[in-house]
């Protein structure tokens, strides 16, 4: 098999991170594949956030937590009370994608720019996992705040994050594919 199919095989979800950092090079190899992922009509109109500061990261998981204690959502609420919640795993760094609010294919260029984060982490031994919290909180405005602290646009929204850090526990095993998701018509 060949080095790149390899390697998207072989990537798996990172929950568990060490404390060592990623070193400056790494990320921005990272941050460069991430903006070689395609986009609708080459827009490119994503931002990435790259935050490796534990305070402003504690900020935004506190915004967060805050906010999915608000929600509606029952399951958000409970999984948001549990005081061992870490939506990001105390990874040491996070990549927060966001689009503009107005371009319709916005998430769709981003969810291209996260896997591209995260295959590329993989191919330079570097876990990494993709977090769905900030695209459900986006629009509260203590989380607004501290996106903007943090320099995202005021007309973009957090779409998914990627967590990224050395893995500090076992090997995840790859989950069982279903079968019947693929025809071929010739
Ligand atoms: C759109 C999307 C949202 C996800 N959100 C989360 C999340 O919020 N938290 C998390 O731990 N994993 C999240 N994941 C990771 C999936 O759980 C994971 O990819 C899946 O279980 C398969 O495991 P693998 O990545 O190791 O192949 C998300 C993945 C996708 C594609």
């Amino acid at each position: 098999m060949n080095e790149v199919i390899q390697n998207i095989i072989t990537r798996r979800s990172i929950r568990v991170y060490k404390e060592e950092q990623i070193s400056d090079e790494d990320l921005n190899k990272i941050l460069e594949a991430a903006k070689f992922a395609p986009s609708g009509m080459n827009s490119q109109d994503w931002h990435f956030t790259a935050v490796q500061n534990r305070e402003k990261i504690n900020k935004l998981i506190s915004a967060a937590k805050e906010a999915l204690q608000n929600s509606p959502i029952e399951q958000l609420n409970k999984m948001a009370n549990n005081p061992n919640f870490n939506p990001f795993y105390n990874a040491p760094t996070i990549v927060i994608t966001s689009c503009d609010k107005n371009l319709p294919v916005g998430q769709s260029d981003c969810a291209a720019a996260i896997q591209n984060i995260m295959l590329a982490a993989h191919s330079l031994n570097i876990g990494s996992c993709w977090v769905h919290t900030l695209a459900m909180v986006g629009d509260d405005p203590n989380v607004r705040n501290v996106l903007t602290e943090l320099g995202i646009p005021e007309n973009y929204a957090p779409f998914g994050t990627a967590t990224l850090g050395f893995n500090g526990g076992k090997e995840p095993k790859a989950p069982t594919r279903k079968e019947g998701t693929v025809n071929i018509v010739k």
